[in-house]
């Protein structure tokens, strides 16, 4: 399939439903890709990977306040749409939906999506009404855009649970796709926070997915999870991290704790100063 000559932008719900809509008349399938800008490999792979499920892609542009924090980045977040544009239509996205906090939360909205366990746990009890924030932002998009299917990456993998269960709770026509977890040639994986991190800290943060594939080995091993999940904390605090939020052993559709080594998802959030970096793998 050719790539587009260029990408068309639009602000509007309507619009991007005229669009959606047209194509499908024309029996075509959509795929969607939500992000927050300030794109990288990952969000490209994302693109890709929509263009091979369908016969257009739409990425979303959107700094989504809800799910900010108070004492979050919501406004320092890097904002760069022409950038953004550019790369897009490199990966082969037909259409950007960048709209404005007004289109998404116009004056009087209150809905807000709570998806219950699956996001109270580990980033839901580090960033208090994140995870509805996400799930409110992320119902919008899947039913103003239509799309056939949607991809997420695997890189926030509590957010892909928390959109799986929405999608089936709520009958959203829409197929979620789990994107594997693009990273830099020394395991790191990429992250639009990644561009605040020092060059010390760059170092430090390299550090992370190697100790993760150590626990992970020593689990395969047969070690006892707890005291291996202690070792790798120890680990990561060792190689210079000021703070780890958890590493955890975690069941990979529910995100309970596995108190026995089995098959799952090691999961971890470790801090460099105010840079939490978020890593996960199959075990
Ligand atoms: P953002 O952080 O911009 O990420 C957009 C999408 O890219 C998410 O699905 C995320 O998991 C995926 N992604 C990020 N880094 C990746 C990597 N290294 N490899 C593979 N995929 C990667 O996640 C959000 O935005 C927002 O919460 C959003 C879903 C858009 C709702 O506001």
């Amino acid at each position: 399939m050719s790539l587009p000559p260029s990408l068309e932008l639009v602000r509007t719900v309507a619009d991007l439903r005229a669009k959606v809509s047209g194509w499908g008349q024309a029996g075509l399938r959509t795929a969607l890709v939500p992000t927050m800008g300030a794109l990288h490999d990952g969000h490209l792979t994302l693109v890709r990977r929509g263009r091979e499920l369908a016969d257009r892609v739409v990425a979303t542009v959107f700094v989504n306040p809800t799910q900010f924090g108070p004492n979050e980045d919501f406004s320092r977040y890097p904002r760069d749409e022409a950038g953004d544009a550019a790369k897009l239509v490199s990966a082969g996205c037909d259409l950007l939906f960048a709209p404005t906090v007004d289109v998404m939360y116009p004056a009087g909205f209150a809905t807000s999506i709570d998806v219950g366990p699956v996001t109270t746990r580990w980033e839901g009890a580090f960033r208090p009404g994140h995870f509805q924030g996400v799930a409110t932002v992320v119902t919008k998009l899947l039913l103003q855009a239509g799309a056939d299917v949607a991809c997420f990456g695997e890189k926030d993998y509590q957010q892909l649970c928390t959109i799986r269960q929405l999608v089936r709770d709520l009958d959203i026509p829409v197929q979620i796709e789990g994107v594997p977890t693009v990273r830099e040639a020394d395991g790191l994986a990429l992250s639009s926070r990644n561009a605040y991190l020092s060059s010390e800290q760059r170092q430090v943060a390299a550090q992370l997915n190697r100790i993760m594939r150590d626990v992970i080995a020593r689990l395969h091993g047969g070690e006892a999870v707890a005291p291996v999940l202690s070792a790798g904390t120890q680990a990561l605090l060792d190689a210079g991290f000021t703070a780890v939020d958890y590493l955890a052993l975690v069941d990979a559709l529910t995100l309970e704790p596995l108190p026995e080594p089995a098959p799952g998802r090691l999961i971890c959030t470790a801090r460099l100063g105010g840079v939490r970096l978020l890593d996960n793998m199959a075990v």
